[in-house]
This record gives C-alpha cells, sequence and structure tokens, in this order.
C-alpha cells in the first residue's frame, strides 16, 4: 500500500457541511454501503473514516483535511431503505445546499457499486448533477466482489451517461493511484 498523503486531520462531524473552506474539496456520494468511507480509508492509507457493514452508517458530514491542501468530504449515503421520508428529506436539504455553495469544490466522486450498478435513486442524483453543471467522476467501487458479466453491464449502463469513470476496490487498493492523482490534479487547477 502506498501513502499519497501525509497528513490527515479530522475537522468535525457537520450537520450542515461548511460551504466556506478554503481550501478546494472533494466529495464522496452515493448510496448507503456503496463505500464511500471505505475509499477514503484507502486513499488516506489509515481508517480515519466510520466503515460497517450495516448501511446507513455515516449519518453526518465528517470533514477530513489532507496536508493543509485539500477536504475530504464524507456525506452520508441515500437510496436507503429502511430510513423513513423524513429522513430522506432531512438528508437531502442540507447536501443540495452544500453542493450547490460550496465556493470551492473541485471535484464530486459518485460511487457505484460494480455489482449492483445503476439505480434509480443514482440516476435521480446523477441528473440533478448534471442539470446544476457539477463536476463528476464515477466511482467504481467493490470489483473485488464484481464478475466480468456484472462489470461489463455496468460499464455499459455508465458509458452511455459521458462521464469519467474509475474502477476501484478498497479492499485490494485497486485504482487507488488514479482517483489520488486526480485529486491532486485538481487541487492545481
Ligand atoms: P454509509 O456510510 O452507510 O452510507 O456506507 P458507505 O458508503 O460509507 O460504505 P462503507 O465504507 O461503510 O462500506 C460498506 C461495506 O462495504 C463495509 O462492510 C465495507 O467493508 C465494504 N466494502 C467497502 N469497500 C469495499 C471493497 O472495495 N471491496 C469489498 N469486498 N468490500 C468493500
Ligand atoms: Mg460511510
Amino acid at each position: 500500500k502506498q501513502a499519497y498523503f501525509k497528513k490527515v486531520k479530522f475537522v468535525g462531524s457537520f450537520l450542515e457541511a461548511p460551504t466556506r473552506l478554503e481550501l478546494p474539496q472533494f466529495v464522496f456520494c452515493g448510496r448507503s454501503n456503496v463505500g464511500k468511507s471505505s475509499l477514503i480509508n484507502a486513499i488516506l492509507n489509515q481508517k480515519i473514516a466510520k466503515v460497517s457493514k450495516t448501511p446507513g452508517k455515516t449519518t453526518t458530514i465528517n470533514v477530513f483535511l489532507v496536508d493543509e491542501k485539500f477536504y475530504l468530504v464524507d456525506l452520508p449515503g441515500y437510496g436507503f431503505a429502511k430510513r423513513s421520508k423524513s429522513m430522506v428529506n432531512a438528508w437531502q436539504k442540507p447536501i443540495e445546499n452544500y453542493l450547490l455553495n460550496a465556493n470551492m469544490l473541485r471535484l464530486i466522486f459518485l460511487l457505484i457499486d460494480t455489482k449492483i450498478s445503476i439505480m434509480p435513486s443514482d440516476e435521480i442524483f446523477l441528473n440533478w448533477l448534471k442539470y446544476n453543471n457539477l463536476s463528476t467522476v464515477i466511482v467504481l467501487t467493490k470489483i473485488d466482489k464484481a464478475s466480468q458479466s456484472h462489470l461489463a453491464k455496468t460499464k455499459k449502463a455508465i458509458e452511455t451517461l459521458n462521464i469519467k469513470y474509475i474502477k476501484t476496490s478498497s479492499t485490494y487498493h485497486k485504482g487507488i493511484d488514479k482517483l489520488a492523482q486526480l485529486i491532486e490534479q485538481a487541487c492545481d487547477i
């Protein structure tokens, strides 16, 4: 495992993400259990974000400062059926507000479980991102769990969207170098 970044600081857990941060930000979104927190841990090469087998682990917006240079933002997942309607609304507003108003938001990583592919909740969110002109990169997660046919099917679904995508496995540290590179490049823009 390679360390791409040196110093990581947990800034805090928020119900409403701070939109006026002074450094570039990268945000990780996607359905519950897709592997957002695990991916952040893989990029940072440490177990700093909380991971769980049970969907709905991350319930607040968690912000990490890396090398005093940029922020990684871990969001709670959407599309979690066990969550009540009011919880869904409570999720949506602050996150939409953050994504629309964060002054130095560089990239949104939208995670898709390779085996599950794009679900209706992802489509809704993708359309919303596109409508609002937000720079998005799709991250295919858990490629270690997907068969060749799953991968082929998911790739086909994504290729119709015309969005850049990266294949990853946090468990086996696959594709993490590409993500780290992308983050570094986007910091310098
Ligand atoms: P919420 O916070 O609930 O929205 O979930 P999350 O998207 O942050 O997912 P999390 O990182 O907590 O991971 C969910 C489950 O998937 C955990 O059991 C992880 O160990 C597992 N997982 C994450 N990444 C991988 C991967 O690359 N491969 C495999 N096999 N499992 C993974
Ligand atoms: Mg999480």
